[in-house]
């Protein structure tokens, strides 16, 4: 075919919604992954100061969260913080209650600094919010937080909205009593004490919580001595990471190299290995999408 007929020939394939597989823009495989989000990281004294702020001009009744959501520095991202997985650093002011909804994504909360009276309430539950602990909001059930001590309360949320977006099976509601009352007290399985869960001693060790209880994230507590090395393979797997106690560096293959202090929050995208480096003793908390990537067969290492 001579040009002449080839400018034609493909305005046409275009207008019939055809792509050429012989003449595509960029390839639709390659070799091994090539992720496009980049290694970043979040600070908590900054998130902290910079939410202080907000609450003085951000009422929670006009906002669903008075939240700082940390999106990934790459072109043309507004939202997510890894492939699969937003993370946001949220503040509850003493006093104040931020209503119920529900929603298919599933999410789980770190909290940073809460004084006792800070609470969840899961489908009537009240889950008691204290640094330390992970409380967890599986998909579709009902949530809403109260902060009834006299300091403000911090914490950094985790959610699949990412992944629910891209699947386009997002639902949400908002909980027609506004704040969902308590019907319930007592112990709660959405509560999850760090320290509890990886029981007494120092030693190095690595549990996985909550498992199974959210389908699309995984969730690990690593307690590292000081001076503990821990070495994490190149794999599929998105890691976002934060520090619970103690003071942790991690050094990323390609470069980067960060200290780690409580409350911050680091993304380390797959097929990067990285290592950890306790500079104190240190409990160190993991979040990823591997249960959503094995459901699918789609956990590979380097
Ligand atoms: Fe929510």
């Amino acid at each position: 075919m001579n040009q002449d007929i080839r400018a034609p020939y493909y305005g046409e394939l275009g207008r019939l919604s055809f792509s050429p597989g012989w003449a595509r823009p960029e390839p639709a495989m390659w070799a091994s992954p090539k992720p496009k989000f980049k290694p970043a990281v979040w600070r908590f004294a900054a998130a902290k100061s910079a939410l202080d702020q907000a609450g003085e001009f951000v009422p929670v009744e006009q906002a669903e969260r008075r939240n700082l959501i940390m999106v990934n520095p790459i072109e043309g991202n507004i939202y997510a913080t890894s492939r699969n997985i937003v993370s946001a650093y949220q503040m509850v002011k003493a006093g104040e209650t931020a209503r119920s909804h529900r929603h298919t994504a599933a999410a789980l909360r770190l909290v940073v600094q809460a004084k006792p009276g800070t609470y969840t309430v899961v489908d009537g539950a009240r889950v008691d919010m204290l640094p330390g602990d992970v409380v967890l909001t599986p998909s579709w059930c009902w949530h809403g937080h109260a902060n009834e001590s006299d300091e403000t309360s911090y914490w950094i949320d985790f959610l699949d909205v990412p992944f629910v977006q891209h699947s386009e099976a997002m639902f949400f509601e908002p909980n027609p009593a506004g704040f969902e009352k308590v019907t319930r007290n007592g112990p709660s399985p959405h509560r999850i004490p760090a320290r509890a869960a990886l029981g007494p001693g120092n030693d190095a060790k690595d549990v996985e919580i909550a498992k199974g209880a959210l389908p699309t994230i995984g969730l690990h507590l690593m307690r590292l001595p000081s001076g503990t090395r821990r070495e994490l393979p190149k794999t599929t797997v998105n890691n976002l990471y934060s520090v619970i106690s103690g003071k942790a560096r991690i050094e990323i293959e390609g470069g980067t190299d960060e200290s780690l202090a409580v409350g911050d929050v680091i993304t380390v995208p797959c097929w990067h290995a990285h290592t950890i480096v306790a500079e104190g003793d240190t409990i160190m908390f993991r979040v990823t999408d591997e249960p959503l990537l094995a459901k699918v067969g789609l956990v590979k290492t380097g």
